[in-house]
């Protein structure tokens, strides 16, 4: 039987910004798994605020501590990324009981797609539990504080990119 330690997971998601709960939870998988990617999804259909390359840029400065941590991109099903990644998880965060509809039906969609993969849920710390990329993208554009919610390069970007559209 493989050891987790010796798992590679694949941390898959939109990052449009990376937050600190993104963060944390890439913190705790790291501490677990041999490898984690973090996998930003190419999605042709979605409008991004930050372009693929910013949002790599920044999740690559924000985990350069963190030596088994590595940013890539991918397109297409998730599980066919994995799979050729020879990843054996998907990680993913639960903050509310909201989350649980979405997470739980995309994660045994994955499974049916590919078995051999399996979904790890983690819980962020309690201090992110409510942080969502898109509550901190609306709270900048009206103007509101994000300090704390993102790291302050992000906090940075974000102020940039709402003067940049205004
Ligand atoms: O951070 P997000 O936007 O909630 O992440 C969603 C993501 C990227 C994990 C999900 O949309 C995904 O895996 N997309 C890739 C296409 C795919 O595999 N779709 C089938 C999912 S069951």
């Amino acid at each position: 039987m493989r050891l987790m330690t010796e798992i590679l997971a694949i941390y898959p998601g939109s990052f449009d910004p990376i937050t600190n709960g993104h963060l944390d939870l890439i913190e705790r998988s790291s501490r677990i798994f041999e490898g984690l990617t973090v996998a930003l999804l190419i999605n042709p259909e979605k409008q991004p605020l930050f372009s693929l390359e910013e949002r790599i840029e920044m999740a690559r400065e924000l985990t350069r501590g963190l030596a088994n941590v590595s940013v890539d991109a991918f397109t297409g099903l998730l599980v066919d990324y994995a799979t050729q990644r020879g990843a054996k998880v998907i990680v993913r965060g639960v903050r509310a009981f909201s989350d649980y509809e979405y997470e739980f039906q995309m994660a045994l969609m994955n499974r049916k797609l590919a078995p051999a993969l399996e979904t790890i849920f983690l819980m962020p710390a309690e201090n992110c539990t409510y942080v969502s990329s898109r509550l901190v993208k609306e709270i900048v554009r009206h103007g509101g504080n994000v300090r704390g919610l993102v790291p302050p390069l992000v906090e940075e970007r974000l102020r940039q990119k709402v003067l940049a559209t205004h």
